[in-house]
């Protein structure tokens, strides 16, 4: 188990198990729901939360070996959460990708991104990770400033299919 206390003692880190599915669930709904609601349809909001929300899928993402679910609590309750873990199609060892970090609006701009951030990589420069990337919708201003305010550059030559390739070196 990993443990965490960010600098004002406020948010606690640790590693999710499956009994946090349900946590992960409302703060991943929220905060998409959030983001998106003026960008997609409704149909196609309901439609992802069905699919990649469900709690099926979250369970096995949060069992999956090959990744790692941080989850932060702050008096008790789970107000954000980051994945990150070995990416699909990149040979580089040294590098991991960063799936999803996601914090419940009704706590945005209290530093708990930057907490989940900051234990990630504490976790990942003891392994020899040189560097993580992630890919943000072009049109999610909110997460591309909050990754490029945290060391992350954008390589446009590595952007796809309406999103940006974001990289920082750890
Ligand atoms: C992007 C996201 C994870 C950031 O999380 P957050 O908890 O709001 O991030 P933080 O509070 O650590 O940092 C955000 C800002 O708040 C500021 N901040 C930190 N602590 C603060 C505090 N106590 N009071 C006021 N501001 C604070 C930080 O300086 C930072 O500002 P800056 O980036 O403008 O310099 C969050 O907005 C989110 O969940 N977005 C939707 C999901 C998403 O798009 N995820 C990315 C793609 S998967």
């Amino acid at each position: 188990m990993m443990v965490a206390h960010h600098s004002d003692d406020l948010v606690q880190i640790t590693e999710a198990t499956a009994s946090d599915v349900l946590g992960i669930q409302n703060v991943m709904q929220a905060s998409w729901q959030s983001v998106y609601a003026d960008l997609l349809s409704e149909e196609h909001i309901a439609r992802t939360l069905r699919r990649s929300f469900s709690e099926a899928a979250l369970a096995r993402s949060v069992n999956h070996a090959g990744a790692t679910y941080l989850v932060a609590w702050v008096d008790g309750e789970i107000r954000g959460m980051c994945h990150y873990g070995s990416p699909l199609l990149d040979d580089c060892e040294n590098r991991k990708a960063l799936y999803s970090v996601y914090v419940h609006p009704d706590w945005w701009q209290q530093g708990i991104g930057t907490a989940l951030l900051d234990v990630m990589e504490a976790h990942l420069r003891p392994q020899r990770v040189t560097d993580v990337f992630t890919y943000v919708d072009a049109r999610n201003t909110l997460a591309s400033t909050f990754f490029t305010r945290h060391g992350f550059v954008h390589l446009p030559d590595d952007d796809r299919d309406g999103e940006l390739y974001l990289r920082k070196v750890l």
